[in-house]
């Protein structure tokens, strides 16, 4: 029988660190655990955690938090290419990719460090370093929460885009998913084109899967700050997608403007350099701040609140727009 505590401190579910309580919360560590969950209706609303890491809590949740702890990491076919592997929802995604690597399995390398389940990472299709978790992703397992069945989707079926699917759009709190089947390859071509992952793997030598799950842990240590010391979400915006002629108006008054090409005719701005050339970078205000090395991460000095990053957030996103007539969208699950 799954225990439904009461009261539950949420601190350390959420890598903010933010100080709330849900009223009733479970961890759930298979199927037959969730489905028992929720036959408990008098604790509902309920909203699903991972390793609460791409959340913001602005109050107390006054429902049950459901953490699904589904375990597993198991090979469901392989050949001389590749490798089937579905993993549980409740696995810890860096553990997998440190799986992965040491198995000599290529895909996921590049996505190493970044924290959360590994039942989360196709919901806003996880990214890093030039990959994105939709390359290696074959389907989805979910629980059905409107027939309570479980169901699966494709690749394909998934709609997956930059920080995309459609878990954050049509299934929307509708679904559980339960675990993920990855194709990871024997033989992988190595992606190492982002920034200066090729510099740095070249300092230590040749190129292996280890080598560039050692330097992409580098350079994330050496930029991103550690949730443990301090918390954060990672980013707390999308980087805006823009057309070519209105990143040439910006480019025409800043030159040094940093894109990337996404279509013929869009561009990607980083949303860290918009909000840094709006003056945030490593300001504070109160218990709220703007990370000193990477403006997009909003950190929280120790006792902020969550209305406190809200409001911050809400500022830098309006000095955005005024001044680049540029509207960020939040990347973190305001809740
Ligand atoms: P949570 O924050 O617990 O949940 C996120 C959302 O998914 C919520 O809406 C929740 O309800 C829902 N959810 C969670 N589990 C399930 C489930 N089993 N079924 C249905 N819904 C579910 N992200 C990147 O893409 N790239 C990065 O490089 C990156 N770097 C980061 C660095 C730092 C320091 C931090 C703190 C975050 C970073 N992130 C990054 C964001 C975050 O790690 C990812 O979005 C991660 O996938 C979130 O996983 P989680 O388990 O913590 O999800
Ligand atoms: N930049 C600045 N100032 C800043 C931050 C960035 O000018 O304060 C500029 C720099 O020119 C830099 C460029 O932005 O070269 C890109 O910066 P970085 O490589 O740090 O990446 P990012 O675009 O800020 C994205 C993801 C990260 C992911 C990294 C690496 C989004 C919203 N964020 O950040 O993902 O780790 O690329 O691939 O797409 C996350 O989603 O939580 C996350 C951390």
């Amino acid at each position: 029988m799954v225990t439904i505590e009461e009261n539950f401190p949420l601190r350390q579910y959420n890598t903010l660190g933010i100080n709330v309580s849900a009223r009733y919360f479970a961890r759930a560590e298979n199927l037959g655990e969730i489905k028992e969950v929720l036959t408990h209706r008098e604790c509902f609303p309920f909203y699903i955690i991972g390793g609460g890491s791409n959340i913001l809590f602005t109050r107390d949740y006054n429902g049950l938090i459901l953490q699904p702890a589904i375990k597993g990491i198991k090979i469901t076919g392989n050949d001389h290419e590749q490798c089937m592997v579905e993993v549980g929802a409740g696995e810890n995604w860096d553990d997998f990719v440190m799986w992965a690597v040491s198995n000599n399995l290529g895909g996921i390398e590049n996505l190493s460090l970044i924290p959360g389940s590994t039942g989360s990472s196709p919901i806003q299709n996880i990214g890093a370093y030039g990959v994105e978790v939709k390359d290696v992703i074959e389907k989805v397992n979910y629980l059905d929460l409107e027939t309570f069945e479980l169901t699966s989707l494709s690749n394909s079926e998934c709609n997956f885009g930059y920080r995309n699917s459609i878990f954050k759009t049509h299934l929307k709190n509708k679904v559980i998913i339960t675990s993920v089947i990855f194709r990871l390859k024997h033989y992988p071509e190595y992606n190492i084109t982002y920034g200066n992952l090729q510099e740095e793997i070249e300092k230590t030598g040749d190129i292996s899967l280890e080598r560039i799950r050692d330097a992409v842990i580098h350079i994330r240590r050496s930029r991103l700050p550690d949730p443990a010391i301090i918390g954060n979400a990672g980013s707390f915006f999308k980087n805006p997608v823009v057309d070519k002629i209105k990143a040439g108006e910006i480019e025409e008054q800043y030159d040094s403007m940093p894109s990337f090409p996404v279509s013929e005719t869009q561009v990607k701005i980083p949303a860290g350099w918009l909000i840094e050339k709006c003056g945030w970078k490593g300001k504070r205000a109160g218990n709220a701040g703007v990370h000193e090395k990477q403006a997009l991460v909003l950190v929280n000095y120790g006792n902020a609140t969550g209305e406190e990053i809200k409001n911050l957030a809400m500022e830098i996103k309006e000095s955005v727009c005024s001044r680049f007539m540029i509207q960020l969208e939040p990347e973190v699950n305001i809740v």
